[in-house]
């Protein structure tokens, strides 16, 4: 079975991040959620794997994933001019894929507890799509699976305003080569896309034999920035506890901790889960439970807890950050100037929360 990946589109809900570089691209749990997608693929025994990119954004995806040799993988990049749909991203990668049997991962969704059994299940029944679906409770921002109590599929709606259904059907698709006509039998939906959704119903029209199997364990559309947050806490819960990176004696560390070589931690206060970057300084601070610390940063006198942040960022002397997910090289400090006054220089969509 070779794989499908689509880390292309615009990320419009992740911004102001997706501005400058793709959401795949963001880290949960130090590790961009990309490389979380590809170990998953490996795991289930994948190692032919293309992955559709934007063509404005890709080279970023390959400057941080390269040719795949050191995460086990063959990759090929297909570049995808303009956002057309997921149906169209199969229809790009048709010489790619052949008559293979394929699956396609939607390079944002989070599977924290692996793939197995589904893919077991797949190359077992080998149905013509074996969707996989979960109970969401507002299924109308999914596309919607209406199941018999056998896993047949009866009929596939992409967000219906009134779903009657509350299985959301999610991220890993599992095809055979039978989805590549359907592909080419659908019309761009109302938003203007070729829909995956609608290529699968199109099949189930035709009584072909589409599945759907109940996903139980934790999963994560990252397309927002509380889902990233909410997808950091739980990778996190399996941080080990590695001290990599010095430590001195008037710092405490509890908790699952990883501190990656050449990061600094002086003075300072660390409750895991948490994880600090390499080569990141921590003087005088906080950390708290569910933070990512990427690489590179400088932490004085600050505090924080439940947050994201990204390579380069400097924090000083601002204590009580919680919540939040902070973009490369951003620095957060206090005013020098008039201390009643907050001086905001920052990007366009973006959301700041001040305590009055
Ligand atoms: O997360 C599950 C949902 O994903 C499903 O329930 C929906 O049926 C399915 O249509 C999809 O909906 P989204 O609106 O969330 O899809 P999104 O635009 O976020 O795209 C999913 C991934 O595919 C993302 O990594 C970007 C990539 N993509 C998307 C489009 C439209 C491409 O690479 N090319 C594209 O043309």
């Amino acid at each position: 079975m070779k794989a499908l990946v689509l880390a292309g589109g615009l990320g419009s809900r992740l911004r102001p991040f997706s501005y400058s570089m793709p959401k795949q691209l963001v880290p949960v749990a130090n590790r961009p959620v990309l490389l979380h997608c590809l170990d998953r693929l490996r795991e289930v025994g994948i190692t032919d794997v293309a992955i559709v990119v934007s063509s404005e954004r890709g080279q970023a995806i390959r400057d941080a994933v390269g040719d795949g040799s050191q995460h086990g993988l063959r990759l090929t990049y297909l570049s995808q001019e303009a956002p057309l749909g997921l149906a169209h991203c199969v229809q790009l990668a048709a010489d790619f894929l052949g008559d293979d049997d394929f699956l396609m991962y939607l390079g944002d969704n989070i599977f924290a507890s692996g793939l197995g059994e589904l893919a077991e299940t797949f190359r077992r029944d080998r149905p013509a799509v074996q969707l996989v679906v979960t109970k969401v409770p507002d299924p109308s921002e999914y596309g919607v699976a209406e199941v018999d109590p056998d896993g047949r599929v009866d009929r596939l709606v992409e967000k219906p305003k009134n779903p009657t259904s509350d299985l959301a059907v999610i991220g890993v698709y599992f095809f055979t080569a039978a989805i590549h006509e359907a592909t080419r039998r659908i019309q761009p939906s109302a938003r203007g896309e070729l829909e995956i959704t609608d290529a699968i119903q199109w099949l189930v029209a035709g009584g072909a034999d589409v599945r759907a199997a109940i996903y139980t364990g934790y999963w994560r559309d990252t397309g927002r920035i509380d889902d990233m947050l909410e997808c950091n806490r739980v990778l996190l819960e399996s941080t080990e506890h590695r001290l990599l990176g010095e430590v001195d004696a008037a710092s405490e560390v509890c908790g699952p901790v990883a501190i990656e070589p050449g990061a600094r931690v002086v003075r300072s206060r660390i409750v895991g889960p948490a994880v600090v970057g390499a080569d990141s300084v921590v003087v005088d601070s906080y950390i708290g439970p569910y933070t990512a610390l990427g690489r590179g940063c400088v932490l004085a006198g600050a505090g924080i807890e439940y947050s994201i942040v990204l390579d380069r960022v400097s924090v000083r002397d601002v204590r009580g950050i919680h919540g939040s997910l902070i973009g490369r090289s951003a620095e957060v400090c206090l005013s020098d100037g008039d201390l009643a006054r907050h001086r905001l220089v920052i990007g366009d969509d973006t959301r700041v929360e001040v305590v009055a």
